[in-house]
């Protein structure tokens, strides 16, 4: 018997594959609802290679109401939702910010409505550290914690603030109306788990990060670098107040990302907190320079990159202050940015073509060697 059945939006994506598979690792079932717009469906089969279980899969936008509520209507044990998927290209979203509010915020809403027919009460949301903007506009916000005042500097980062307030009065409305009815209504819960610098690949080496486009994370793009896709890197500024020059992130293994995940939705279900929010990060910043440096080694040569303008709405510094998730939750990051770069490294190197190729068969056979031990 499950633990529980989560359905995951966006869950073929990069964080979202890696979510489900800790979910199904950890006795849940998963039920995946993602249009493959930036993923592909053989994370799924990659998924089911590592834990042995696959989740269902079904291809559907989450702006489209109608489909989410065949889904809810079909899979009646769903008592979750981790929601992932959106449009998450800061640069893009200045460009077409319309088609950004129409996904991101548009399509939360119509998830949240779906949720709402089908009286499934808890909603997992992934936001951003860039609802912080830049914090050093204060004095002694870095590293950021949950109380500092959110003040995105790109479109990309308003949809997260905007939805992140959509679920806070949808969730609050709900309790509150079911209070004043007197019915239960600790059953509604959200957790906006602000991530830091998602990075890193499967130790396993069979699943990872595979944008459909052009990748413009620093390590992805390092990666093909690396693999000679790529000529150079750019590095947008080197004329920040960190002690290179280049701007500081907090990078945090996908691996420990999932972990998150798992440890917010069993605290709203035991908890019943209402809405939280939490960082998810390490506490540790890392520059530009240092990243560079971290995955040179890891790849065993110097990478070569290019100095450019700083990009409009970069910020100094994003680095957590992860306490309130260490406390609470019980979750801290147990591997670092180095482990990272090791696995993206291993990943890249065997999978140049990402899921457009089979996995090398060395790398399979010692998966079913470590799932036999
Ligand atoms: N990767 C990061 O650096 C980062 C940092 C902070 C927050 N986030 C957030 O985490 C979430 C997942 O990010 P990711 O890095 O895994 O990105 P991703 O692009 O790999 O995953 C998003 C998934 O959503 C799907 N999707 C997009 N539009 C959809 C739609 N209309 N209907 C159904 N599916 C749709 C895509 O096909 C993709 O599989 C996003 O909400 C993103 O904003 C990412």
């Amino acid at each position: 018997m499950a633990v529980g059945t989560v359905l995951v939006t966006g869950g073929t994506g990069y964080i979202g594959s890696f979510t489900a598979l800790t979910l199904l690792e950890h006795g849940y079932d998963v039920v995946i609802v993602d249009n493959l717009y930036n993923s592909s469906r053989v994370a799924v089969d990659r998924i089911e290679l590592i834990c042995g279980k696959r989740p269902l899969f079904y291809e559907a936008d989450v702006t489209d109401e109608a489909a989410l509520d065949a889904v809810f209507a079909k899979n009646p044990a769903i008592d979750s939702v981790i929601h992932f998927a959106a449009l998450k290209a800061v640069g893009e979203s200045g460009e077409i910010p319309l088609e950004y509010y129409r996904v991101n915020v548009g399509g939360s809403i119509a998830l949240l409505r779906s949720m709402t027919k089908h009286n499934v009460t808890n909603i997992v949301f992934s936001s951003s550290a860039t609802v912080y903007g830049d914090a050093t506009r204060f004095p002694n916000m870095i590293p950021i914690p949950e109380t500092c005042p959110l003040g995105p500097t790109n479109t990309y980062g308003r949809t997260k603030v905007m939805i992140e307030t959509v679920i806070t009065d949808h969730i609050e409305a709900q309790r509150n109306n079911n209070k004043k009815a007197g019915q239960p209504y600790e059953q509604w819960n959200a957790a906006l788990l602000r991530y830091f610098n998602p990075c890193g690949a499967h130790p396993s080496g069979i699943m990872g990060e595979d944008p459909q486009g052009v990748p413009y994370n620093l390590l992805p793009l390092l990666g093909k670098v690396a693999t000679g896709e790529r000529d150079k890197l750019l590095v947008f500024g080197t004329d920040y107040a960190s002690k290179d020059g280049t701007a500081i992130r907090d990078y945090i293994h996908v691996c420990d990302l999932a972990a998150g995940h798992l440890s917010a939705l069993s605290y709203l279900r035991d908890k019943k907190p209402g809405v939280r929010a939490w960082n998810l990060g390490s506490g540790r910043g890392s520059t530009v320079l240092e990243i560079i440096q971290a995955f040179s080694k890891v790849v065993g040569r110097d990478l070569p990159y290019e100095v450019a303008e700083r990009r409009q709405g970069d910020v100094l510094d994003l680095t957590a202050h992860p306490a309130l998730a260490n406390e609470e939750l019980g979750w801290k990051t147990q591997l670092t940015m180095e482990d990272a770069c090791k696995d993206l490294w291993r990943w890249v190197e065997n999978n140049p073509k990402g899921y457009r190729q089979d996995p090398p068969a060395e790398l399979l056979e010692a998966l079913k060697a470590k799932r036999a031990e």
